[in-house]
């Protein structure tokens, strides 16, 4: 779905035209591609490591991908259909209580077997068995096949950023400092006028209509009230924030939730996640590795408590999800996707009138709207073509392993 995140236009139709098997054919094996480009860069060693129980081995990601296509997509619709591995399942089931019991996720680095080699055989027997479905799924059954298979698909490219930001993590733990990918450059941000603009007040319209892909927890379409508030045009930069910490910011209890200064304290937080202090100058655990700290790029690796300190410390706000969406579709936000996740201050909770789907795959996203934070726009790890501008990414508040940044808004 790298280049086509969307349903194909006949997918509504009884009779699947033959280039949208074809369609699909190729956009299946697109994003089955990048996984493995992406895990290309890691030696098998690289693609155990579990470096914290919130991250999961490369070589895990890549199998559970797998096993989300056998147990949703070709167990209930490919006829004949023989598991690959019947241990595979309790290794490899993330979260879905309805798909059966599980191995515990602290424990996914000890998984040193199955063998690399055996989940590139475990991701060929379902790549062939999936092709053989969708060239042969019955007409009537296409629709629902095919829908059932761009959940999987958009799955996996959620999965492609994970396995970047958890290897990011896992290096940072080495000493050696080594580098996901020594040609790897920090994407470039907007110029143009800095500032705050004001954001379309009043009734408003946020959530997605349905019409092509999207994921549950954007919907149902829905309208809110935006009152008076004025939004950043741009991200807060590493300069900035540079700023925050020299002013004494993480030493400054007034400035936090009570939550977030006891997190400053248990952690020993004094700057955003992957930075070092070497002779006096920042630098930051980057894809590329090791790298000085560029002060006019924005800030990456924040909590959301950081960055609501860091908004109470500017005399601003973290922007709403309403609030950033209104803007992002007015257009009205630099770099709204490709470079960082961004804070809201919006809880992460269903939208009035919100069902999650039917079955196992209504364990998707509904059952974790409590206690956690909604993220807007994409980072730079996001695959091209994920991104949506009503896309709702959700991180409990400590988080920081993600590529997650801050916009500000201000009230008049
Ligand atoms: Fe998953």
């Amino acid at each position: 779905m790298a280049r086509n995140a969307t349903r194909p236009a006949a997918a509504a139709a009884a009779v699947p035209r033959p280039d949208e098997r074809a369609t699909w054919l190729e956009t299946y094996r697109s994003v089955r591609a990048e996984t493995e480009r992406r895990a290309s860069l890691l030696s098998p060693e690289d693609q155990i490591v579990q470096s914290m129980a919130d991250a999961s081995p490369a070589k895990w990601h890549r199998a559970h991908v797998t096993w989300f296509f056998e147990q949703f997509l070709l167990i209930p619709h490919l006829s004949g259909y023989a598991i690959f591995d019947e241990r595979f399942p309790f290794l490899f089931n993330s979260y879905y209580v309805s798909a059966g019991p599980r191995h515990a996720r602290p424990q996914r680095g000890l998984i040193t077997r199955p063998h690399n080699d055996d989940v590139r055989a475990y991701r060929a027997h379902v790549d062939a068995a999936v092709e053989r479905l969708i060239e042969t799924v019955p007409a009537d059954r296409a629709e629902h096949v095919f829908s059932i298979l761009e959940i999987g698909l958009h799955h996996e490219q959620q999965h492609q950023e994970l396995l970047l930001t958890d290897i990011l993590h896992a290096f940072a733990q080495n000493p050696t400092d080594p580098a996901y990918d020594p040609d790897w450059q920090m994407p470039r941000s907007a110029t143009g006028p800095r500032g705050f603009v004001a954001v379309p007040s009043g009734i408003q319209v946020i959530g997605h209509d349905g019409a092509s892909f999207c994921f549950d927890n954007e919907t149902p379409q829905h309208e809110v009230l935006i009152p008076e508030v004025r939004i950043a045009r741009h991200l807060v930069t590493n300069a900035e924030w540079i700023a925050f910490i020299e002013a004494g910011g993480y030493r400054t209890p007034s400035l936090w939730l009570s939550d977030g200064w006891t997190a400053v304290q248990a952690e020993g937080w004094q700057a955003p996640g992957y930075w070092r202090e070497i002779d006096g100058g920042w630098h930051a655990m980057t894809l590329g590795g090791l790298r000085p700290v560029d002060l006019e790029s924005p800030v990456l690796h924040v909590s959301y408590y950081e960055a609501d300190a860091f908004a109470r410390f500017a005399g601003k706000h973290l922007p709403s999800e309403a609030e950033w969406e209104v803007a992002a579709r007015a257009g009205l936000l630099a770099d709204v996707f490709g470079i960082a996740w961004q804070w809201t201050r919006s809880a992460y909770l269903p939208y009035p009138g919100f069902r999650a789907a039917e079955g196992a795959l209504g364990e998707y996203n509904g059952k974790f709207m409590i206690n956690q934070m909604v993220l807007r726009g994409s980072s730079l790890a996001t695959p091209a073509g994920h991104e949506r501008v009503t896309y709702r990414n959700f991180f409990y508040p400590p988080a920081r392993w993600q590529f997650s940044g801050v916009r500000l808004a201000e009230f008049a």
